[in-house]
């Protein structure tokens, strides 16, 4: 080989060999409970790793993440305020800023319904919101800053907030690869943390493991809730082999018979099956995340219970997996409802609330 190549060739080698190592962040591995399902929700473009998940927490729980950078913690907001991890990261019915559990967004607008818990929805493909009009937790988060009735803000005031606390720009770089702070790295960020709150721990998962007995009125409210003769609650909750406690579909439950709500299921699809449709929450920590419903209408599960029993309201648009309500409820005895709520609160998962 003539001299002048091998020098090319060492020249280039060299070069190559000093070019900055590809970033890398740590990837972070969901861990998926026994019995849930396999398919998890994680946009190809968003993978998880270690870093985003630490950026993310933190973004979470911080009040200037609203654009504001002032102390007055009344016109600060962060995803914490109404996401309570005391609450399985709903608001609760004694939320300091928002007693009752209606929030109200930094314009003064209250939100369109109640909040909903973050847990398990990377395991949700098939829609997040109470009409399920998307299966994007970037889009939700994207769409908090500027809603009038959450942040209130704007894309330009989030980012100057949180580039102006020195914590944050190594930790964009850490997880991103370069300490830039972008809108859509904060997002991204916080879907990736919202990501791995799953809570899989309850009184009823160690019983399924074997670990723990249910008391006989635990059992027989796991009865009732699982038969169609019983409280039939499982068609759309879920139950055992539906270890979500929810189908994530959106069903007419039968609470009301009038129908003016425009952020219905209807709102979405169009199709006029859909009056008075929203999604069935999982029921999962279901004790913890009062007030219930929607419009947040029940304040406790005695008030939901009585409700299935012997309030439902007819309309051509209750599901038909609502079998009893010509009968106005499933019309279960004193005993048998208490039962079934001794049955609901096996679904609370303590360490999930203490370890987040
Ligand atoms: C002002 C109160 C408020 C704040 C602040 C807030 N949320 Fe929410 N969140 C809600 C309400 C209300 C809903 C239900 C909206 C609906 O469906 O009508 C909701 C729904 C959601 C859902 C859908 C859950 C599901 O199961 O479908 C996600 C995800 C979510 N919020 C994430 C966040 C994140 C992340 C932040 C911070 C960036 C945040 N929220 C800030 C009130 C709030
Ligand atoms: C046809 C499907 C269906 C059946 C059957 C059903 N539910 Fe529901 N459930 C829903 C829907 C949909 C919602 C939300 C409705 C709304 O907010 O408008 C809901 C809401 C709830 C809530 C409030 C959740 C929250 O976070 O606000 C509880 C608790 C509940 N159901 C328990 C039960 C129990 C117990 C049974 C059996 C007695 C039952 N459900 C039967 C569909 C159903």
């Amino acid at each position: 080989m003539p001299k002048r190549i091998c020098y090319l060739l060492c020249i280039i080698f060299l070069l190559a060999s000093c070019k900055k190592p590809e970033f890398k962040a740590t990837p972070y591995e969901i861990q998926i409970p026994q019995h849930f399902p396999t398919i998890l929700n994680i946009p190809a473009d968003n993978p998880m790793t270690v870093e985003g998940v630490a950026l993310g927490k933190k973004l979470f729980y911080d009040g200037h993440l609203c654009g504001y950078t002032g102390s007055d913690e009344a016109l600060q907001m962060s995803c914490a305020t109404c996401h309570d991890p005391q609450h399985s990261f709903d608001i609760g019915t004694d939320n300091p800023r928002f007693p009752g559990g209606q929030p109200v967004g930094l314009s003064g607008q209250a939100t369109h319904h109640v909040p909903l818990p973050l847990i398990n929805l990377v395991f949700n493909s098939k829609g997040y919101l109470w009409n399920g009009a998307t299966t994007s937790i970037e889009d939700i988060v994207l769409a908090t800053f500027t809603d009038p009735t959450e942040m209130n803000s704007n894309y330009a005031s989030v980012v100057a907030a949180i580039r102006s606390n020195s914590a944050y720009p190594p930790m964009f770089e850490k997880a991103f690869g370069t300490p830039e702070v972008t809108i859509d790295r904060i997002a991204k960020a916080i879907a990736q943390y919202v990501r791995t709150l799953i809570s899989a721990n309850s009184k009823f998962d160690k019983y399924l493991r074997g670990q723990v007995q249910l008391t006989p009125q635990e059992l027989n409210g796991y009865v009732l809730f699982t038969t169609e003769e019983g409280a039939d609650c499982f068609h759309c909750h879920g139950g055992g082999g539906t270890p979500l406690f929810t189908t994530n579909l959106c069903y007419n439950n039968g609470l009301d018979n009038v129908f003016n709500d425009p952020h219905d299921r209807f709102s979405v699809t169009g199709d006029p099956m859909d009056h008075g449709a929203y999604k069935a929450p999982t029921l999962r920590n279901i004790a913890l995340t009062a007030p219930y419903m929607h419009d947040g209408r029940f304040k406790t599960l005695d008030e939901v219970l009585e409700f299935y029993n012997a309030g439902l309201q007819n309309s051509p648009y209750v599901n038909p997996l609502m079998h009893h309500v010509n009968d106005g409820g499933v019309l279960l005895t004193p005993n048998q409802i208490a039962d079934l709520k001794a049955f609901l609160e096996t679904l609370t998962g303590e360490e999930f609330i203490v370890d987040n």
